[in-house]
């Protein structure tokens, strides 16, 4: 999604750090990309659509300049083209703009009528225009700021420049990530902590519904009533985050690589003097619904697994963007568990502001620490997997299925003494030396991706637990190879997608749930009838070229032993079909529009 990088400081080097923020965010998936610059007392603006180092080659990083904003721009209203790519500027305004204004159309007959012309398609132009109308009362920027907090609806991160104010930026934000960093001369505004991380310690963040006046020297913020506010300065603690790809061809490499040690810091940090005895107890609540969106719903679908058969713990689990705008039926017994990569995830986040008006208790699932949903939780737990930086996940989603299955052993170790927790502390414990197993065989993985390629068709199939990594694995391969394939309840198919099952078809199939391993295997012999390849994810038999075996574990560990392969599948697949692996087309890495 759309990316902000800001700076103002008296080196002459804002250009050059822009386009380096911009670089930065480009993890977060665009299609065109812009910067303006102050450079002798003039606002110049240069964007393009494409990538940023396209827009490096318009721009001479060299120009002198104190005070630039830039943006990377993942379309929503208008096609991917120039003119639509921020910065935009009306009148004496320049913006850039994450989010979307819900009431752009309204706004712009309004715009109209008083004689402002549009060039783009955008809904940023507008809110650009209509912060320049106000500005034109009687040109008190505070006043235009307050005005349009007043009458714009929707959800916006704005940094802008003002043409008759050489020496600030000015920020403004409702429902769409900001951060705003410091060191000692220098001030960045950005999308997110990573992106500035490398540059400064310490950082503030705002609330939605405010505002902030910046000088290389001050900050000011203000509600959106314009009185003024205090804000605490924070230090950044986690200095775990890195943009280098190492040794790898891409980050989506590196992080599936990377899981060995994601997984086992994770988990042993936990095992660790039992902390995980102090995670929260799931068992107190009546009711338990799990909300989020992509591979963290499918991390969720796990997570309802674990806590169901292995706790006896009733569990929901819910698509944010549903979730939001269904009847909730939460009290104080109730603990919703908010489950997100980013923290940013839009419906992700609304969901979570709407169960803040019931009594129920929330906790977050998240990998990026100070996100938005860390924050606004009653409790967080981090999946510590450090910056994940392709677009498609994959260590951040086996951590969280990690966190859920502590959560698990946790309530398990608290009430019921019968059960074998040692067992499980000693699988746990050697989850990276198995790990490590099914990352080995990448021979396998990568003449599995050519069978893919050479299919008309793809189907996943699985049950139960099977089925909810089958989910995932197949969001992978549509992700990274643009492939078309279908998932279904390995019992479903024959209620009716059967019928598309013929000899053209390649059937990527989980079955390591011992209950029903057979049932499973009925099913699959149904598809073989009917003419269809096998590639079977299992922990039972002899492995051969269309049989991956991964090691015999309890459903605390096999869920993460089973998508590895899955994840390294679709890799290769995305690789031999000459992908942009890290950034496939259309998708962003934190989706904070809804
Ligand atoms: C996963 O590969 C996807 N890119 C996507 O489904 C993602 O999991 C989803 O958008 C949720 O993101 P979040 O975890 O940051 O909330």
């Amino acid at each position: 999604m759309c990316g902000i990088m800001g700076i103002i400081n008296k080196k002459g080097m804002a250009i050059k750090k822009v386009i380096e923020g911009l670089e930065r965010l480009e993890y977060r998936g665009y299609d065109s990309c812009g910067i303006a610059y102050l450079t002798n007392n003039k606002i110049e603006t240069v964007k393009t659509k494409g990538r940023v180092k396209d827009l490096k080659e318009l721009i001479d990083t060299d120009i002198k300049s104190d005070i630039a904003i830039g943006h990377t721009r993942w379309a929503t209203h208008g096609v991917a083209s120039t003119i639509n790519a921020h910065p935009h500027t009306v009148g004496d305004i320049t913006l850039v703009h994450n989010g979307i204004i819900e009431n752009y159309l309204e706004l712009k007959e309004i715009l109209i009528s008083k004689g402002y012309q549009f060039k783009s398609t955008t809904d940023t132009e507008i809110a650009c225009a209509l912060i320049d109308f106000y500005y034109q009362e009687n040109k008190d920027i505070k006043k235009a700021i307050i005005s349009f907090m007043d009458k714009v609806k929707g959800s916006y991160a704005i940094v802008l420049l003002c043409k008759d104010i050489k020496d600030k930026i000015f920020v403004i934000k409702k429902d769409s990530p900001l951060v705003i960093g410091v060191n000692t001369d220098t001030v960045f505004v950005a999308s997110d902590i990573p992106t500035i991380l490398s540059e400064c310690n310490d950082y503030y963040l705002l609330n939605d519904l405010e505002w902030a006046s910046i000088s290389s020297s001050e900050i000011t913020f203000y509600s959106n009533k314009g009185e003024e506010q205090v804000k605490e300065r924070q230090t950044f603690k986690d200095g775990n985050f890195t943009y280098s790809k190492d040794k790898y061809d891409h980050f989506m490499l590196k992080e599936i690589m990377e899981q060995q040690d994601t997984l086992s810091n994770l988990i042993n940090y936990y095992i660790e003097d039992n902390k995980y005895l102090d995670l929260i107890d799931i068992s107190k609540y009546k009711r338990i619904d799990i909300v989020a969106c992509g591979s963290a719903y499918h991390a969720g679908l796990v997570g309802k697994y674990l806590f169901e058969e292995e706790a006896n713990i009733e569990t929901q689990v819910y698509l944010a963007s549903e979730y939001r705008y269904k009847k909730n039926f939460l009290d104080e017994n109730s603990l919703v568990i908010f489950i997100s990569q980013s923290g940013e995830t839009a419906d992700t986040l609304a969901c979570l502001k709407k169960i803040k008006e019931t009594k129920a208790k929330s906790l977050g699932i998240i990998n990026v620490e100070n996100s938005s949903i860390s924050i606004a939780v009653d409790e967080v737990i981090y999946t510590k997997s450090g910056s994940e930086i392709a677009v498609a996940t994959t260590k951040a989603y086996t951590s969280q299925i990690a966190v859920l299955a502590l959560l698990t052993l946790s309530s398990l170790a608290k009430h019921n003494k019968s059960y074998d927790i040692d067992k499980i502390i000693n699988e746990l414990k050697n989850i990276k030396d198995d790990v490590k197993k099914v990352l080995d065989d990448k021979d396998k993985y990568k003449s599995i991706a050519k069978k893919i390629i050479a299919s008309k068709k793809i189907f996943f199939l699985g049950r139960s637990i099977d089925y909810a990594i089958m989910r995932e694995g197949d969001l992978k391969l549509k992700e990274i190879t643009y492939l078309s394939s279908e998932c279904y309840a390995a019992g479903e198919l024959k209620h009716g997608p059967i019928s598309l099952i013929d000899k053209d078809t390649l059937v990527i199939a989980g079955n390591t749930n011992k209950i029903l391993y057979e049932k499973t295997e009925s099913n699959l012999s149904e598809v073989v009838a009917r003419g269809a390849n096998i590639i079977l994810v299992t922990n039972k038999g002899k492995a051969n070229s269309n049989t991956i075996v991964i090691p015999e574990r309890s459903s605390f560990i096999s869920p993460i032993l089973e998508v590895i392969p899955l994840q390294l599948i679709s890799y290769y697949t995305g690789v031999f079909l000459e992908r942009d692996i890290d950034k496939p087309r259309n998708l962003a890495k934190s989706v904070t529009v809804e």
